[in-house]
């Protein structure tokens, strides 16, 4: 029933208070939970708002719930619906008039599974991406408000910076005006940890006025409990504070709140001069749909080897690049060749993985649904290999002209030369750093490291190209080049 409707309540009175709070409900207000559950919402309402004339709407997919909330508020001033909220036609109507409701209020369902049938009349009805339920609803929800009504929801923090919610960030920051973005860790709400996310709670007006809007975002961790501060206004508890301002988030790349930076990092990504996606190719790798079968580790102290066999040596072809026609695969009987998997690394990676890589079995990848034989012009080249660990540092190799997985970014710089300064920037804090601001979400594909800023300034790179050098010839190891390496990016970035 969970996974079905995607119901896990707000049962936090931290934050319903803050959320209501923000409401700003007045004498007279129409409000709409258009994803009810338990009514959580409209309790709070009510133990506010004792005195002040309202009218609620309380929606929900499931009837069930609807029944309980049909007993739970059988007052004249709860109008209790089972609908769906997102394909409704007497919704459609005030969606596409204007709007009805001059408050909305929720905390709509995140992944709610969707049959398929579901997802094609969504993908008809809203475009493109419709797997993450709750920023359908926020586009929703946004046309059944009516201007210069409000809007407070809270949802993942993922549309605040993926590439795949960038319509939707636009969407908001034209035809909205924001109040406040609080940002809380996922532990805070009550039986859901998103590995994945965070979450936050949007406030925003209805409304184009917006050009000289600023807001706040605000993050608060420590104790649920500074919500009620904060709720009143009270700053001095949060862990971070910052205006902005609308129009320049609207002017920035890909339209990206660009969380958890400064004034200084946010100009470098949005005003750059040269990014990495400009002097590199930036792509993702192969994958053979069902490693298992077809990859084998070197032996069995690799790591995460567990479950996997282990290659047999005789069939590993390491000549490889001698190989005629290696993208159709081996003819010559050996059946195996090096590939690079995500994990641990930097500078350097040693070749711990080999693939089957047959002409018969690439065939068998060339047809699979699930395999990927995808930007197969980069395998075998010579460029850089980056993958984020935990979530935190990004580790960057060289490739060494081996297969990469799709858990690597394969960075191919169009100039020779650039390679090793690239490598000594792609592996210090100060690239790290800038990467959590592109993307503060645990997830570095190809299309966040090309906005990375690259400054190609000759003393830099000569003196960084120096000590790349000594770590080459082994005169220092990989801890100890990096220890030089990051504060010449520190002074050369700034931030
Ligand atoms: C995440 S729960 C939130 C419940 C409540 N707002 C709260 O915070 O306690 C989402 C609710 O949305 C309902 N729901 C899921 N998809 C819906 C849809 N398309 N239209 C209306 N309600 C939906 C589920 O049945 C569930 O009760």
């Amino acid at each position: 029933m969970r996974r079905e409707f995607c119901a896990f309540y707000t049962e936090s009175d931290p934050i319903l208070t803050y959320m209501v709070k923000r409401l700003d409900v007045q004498d007279g207000d129409l409000i709409l939970e258009p994803c009810a559950g338990d009514g959580v919402f409209i309790e709070k309402i009510f133990e506010v708002h004792k005195t002040e004339n309202l009218e609620i709407e309380a929606m929900d997919l499931n009837i069930e719930t609807v029944k309980k909330l049909e007993s739970k508020f059988n007052s004249q001033s709860v109008e209790v619906k089972h609908a769906d909220t997102l394909l409704n036609l007497s919704l459609d109507l005030f969606a596409n008039s204007g709007g009805k409701y001059s408050k909305i209020i929720g905390n709509p369902p995140y992944g709610a599974w969707q049959d398929y049938q579901k997802r094609d009349v969504l993908k008809k009805k809203y475009g493109g991406y419709v797997k993450e339920t709750y920023a359908l609803f926020l586009r929703r929800c946004l046309d059944l408000l009516r201007d210069g009504g409000k809007l407070v929801f809270i949802v993942p923090d993922t549309f605040l910076a993926l590439r795949l919610h960038k319509a939707l960030r636009k969407t908001l920051l034209e035809d909205t005006i924001i109040d406040e973005i609080l940002l809380i860790p996922s532990k805070f709400f009550p039986g859901v940890n998103f590995g994945y996310s965070n979450l936050c709670v949007i406030s925003f007006k209805k409304g184009r006025n917006n050009k000289n809007n600023q807001f706040k975002i605000v993050s608060v961790n420590g104790t649920i409990n500074n919500l009620y501060p904060v709720a009143d206004g009270d700053y001095s508890v949060a862990k971070n504070v910052e205006t902005l301002s609308q129009e320049k988030i609207l002017s920035s790349v890909d339209y990206s709140f660009l969380l958890g930076g400064n004034t200084k990092i946010r100009k470098l990504i949005n005003e750059a001069n040269t990014r990495l996606g400009d002097i590199a190719d930036c792509v993702t790798g192969f994958y053979s749909g069902d490693n298992k079968t077809y990859i084998v580790a070197k032996d069995n102290s690799v790591k995460g080897s567990k479950g996997y066999k282990v290659a047999n040596a005789s069939l590993v072809e390491t000549d490889f690049l001698k190989q005629k026609k290696l993208l159709g695969g081996l003819s010559n009987g050996k059946k195996y060749i090096p590939i690079l998997k995500g994990g641990n690394g930097r500078f350097n990676k040693s070749s711990d993985w080999f693939i089957q890589w047959d002409t018969k079995t690439i065939a068998t990848y060339k047809a699979s649904k699930t395999a990927r034989f995808q930007n197969s012009q980069y395998y075998f080249e010579d460029g850089i290999g980056a993958t984020m660990i935990k979530s935190s540092k990004i580790h960057a190799f060289l490739l060494e002209n081996r297969l990469f997985d799709q858990s690597i970014v394969g960075v191919f710089p169009k100039y020779k030369n650039h390679l090793t300064y690239l490598l000594a920037f792609l592996n210090s804090d100060t690239c790290s750093r800038i990467i959590h601001v592109i993307n503060h979400t645990a997830n570095n594909s190809a299309n966040y490291l090309k906005k990375l800023p690259v400054i190609l300034d000759q003393t830099a790179i000569e003196k960084i190209n120096g000590i790349m050098a000594d770590l080459k010839k082994e005169k220092i190891n990989s801890e100890q080049a990096l220890v030089k390496i990051n504060p010449l990016f520190e002074e050369l970035y700034n931030l």
